[in-house]
């Protein structure tokens, strides 16, 4: 296939492109505006593999879409494009708007004109919290954050373009991933990486938050299916086999570098904190997908990643990322990283 994958250099989007490229030969073109969390670096695993074409763009740039679609020709539109930490969309929801909300229409609009397939990427997050059972593809759409609340509002714009326009939509909702390549401001990396420095572990609220974890490689899969096989104007769950608390979750990345539970501390709870997220995957797995990777397994993978690329994340950690976390929390940890 010919495809134009939207925030193609971050962390799922690149796994995304990696797997299409190698395991299915499609040609792929990138569009990503590289913001903090996008780096060209996460797709050179496919450095000077012609079947890959890149562009830094904005979706929400009419002008950088089109040529991006010139470039590629694409028979579908891919769509991870988004700004997406929980915590930076408390502190400012405006680049959250603009790119969930006005550049998921700019690409809706770009796949209408010219009758492309359409994938968009979201999340278990819309449906909000659930404290028992697991969320269906019907389950009502109840956001808590601002990323979740603007993710809600570009699926809501895709479906409409599937019932008033026609145009093949699908969507898909995946849970929390993990893996390689993810930018550390989110728990795993964050808490892999303070570990491994000797650095404090800052656990929100009593710790006890359930998350759904899901392997990158295992949601991209997920993604491939809904893009072959996914019926036009349907939603579909990626779920993974393993839920667990945020301690625990913790308390293994301690085992697994060799830190000390010491550095563990009880920090400020984030506002509007959802307490679980839980979803049912049977719909995906009708299409024949199953994730193929269990927790325990794939952390441990995780960390050794880590542990093993710090050409990687040495740059990160030394830029723009030490703003943030003095930002977020400065004042409850000190000066870590
Ligand atoms: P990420 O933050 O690692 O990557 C996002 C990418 O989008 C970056 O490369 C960034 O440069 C690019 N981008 C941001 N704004 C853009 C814009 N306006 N125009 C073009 N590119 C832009 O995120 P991720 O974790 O890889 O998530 C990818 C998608 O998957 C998102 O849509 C997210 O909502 C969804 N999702 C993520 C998870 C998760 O646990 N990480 C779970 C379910 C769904
Ligand atoms: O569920 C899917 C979502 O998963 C995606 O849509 C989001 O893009 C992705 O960021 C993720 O959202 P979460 O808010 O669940 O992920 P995060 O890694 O920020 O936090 C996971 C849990 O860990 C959450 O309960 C908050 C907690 N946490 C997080 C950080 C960064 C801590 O206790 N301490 C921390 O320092």
């Amino acid at each position: 296939m010919r495809l134009l994958v939207c925030g193609g250099a971050g962390f799922i989007g690149s796994t995304f492109v990696r797997q299409r490229v190698r395991e299915h030969g499609d040609e792929v073109t990138v569009l990503d505006k590289l913001t903090y969390a996008g780096r060209e670096e996460n797709l050179s695993e496919l450095a000077g593999d012609e079947r890959l074409r890149f562009l830094k763009g904005a979706i929400e740039d009419p002008r950088a879409v089109a040529e991006a679609i010139e470039l590629g020709a694409p028979e579908a539109i891919v769509n991870f494009a988004a700004e997406t930490h929980v915590d930076r969309s408390i502190a400012a929801p405006d680049a959250f708007v603009r790119t969930h909300a006005l550049g998921t229409y700019v690409l809706l609009e770009a796949a209408r004109e010219r009758a492309l397939r359409y994938v968009q990427v979201s999340t278990d997050e819309v449906y909000g919290s659930i404290e028992v059972g697991t969320f269906t593809e019907d389950s009502p759409l109840a956001p808590s954050s601002p990323y979740s609340a603007t993710k809600a509002a570009a699926d809501l714009l895709a479906q409409s373009y599937f019932h008033t326009y026609g145009l093949p939509v699908t969507i898909i909702r995946g849970s929390n991933n993990y893996g390689p390549y993810q930018y550390p401001e989110k728990l795993i990396p964050l808490m892999v990486l303070n570990a491994m420095h000797g650095d404090p572990l800052p656990v929100y609220g009593d710790g006890m938050q359930v998350r759904n974890w899901i392997h990158a490689s295992d949601f991209s899969r997920a993604i491939g299916h809904v893009l072959e096989h996914g019926e036009p104007g349907e939603v579909y769950n990626a779920g993974g086999p393993d839920e667990e608390a945020n301690i625990t979750v913790v308390r293994r990345i301690i085992e697994l570098t060799g830190a000390s539970e010491s550095q563990m501390e009880h920090v400020a709870d984030r506002p509007g904190h959802d307490r679980r997220y839980s979803l049912s995957s049977e719909k995906v797995r009708a299409l024949g997908w199953e994730p193929r990777c269990r927790f325990e397994e794939g952390l441990a993978d995780t960390v050794a990643w880590y542990r093993d690329n710090p050409s990687w994340w040495q740059p990160i950690r030394s830029g723009e990322y030490r703003e943030y976390y003095a930002r977020q929390y400065g004042q409850a940890l000190g000066q870590a990283p």
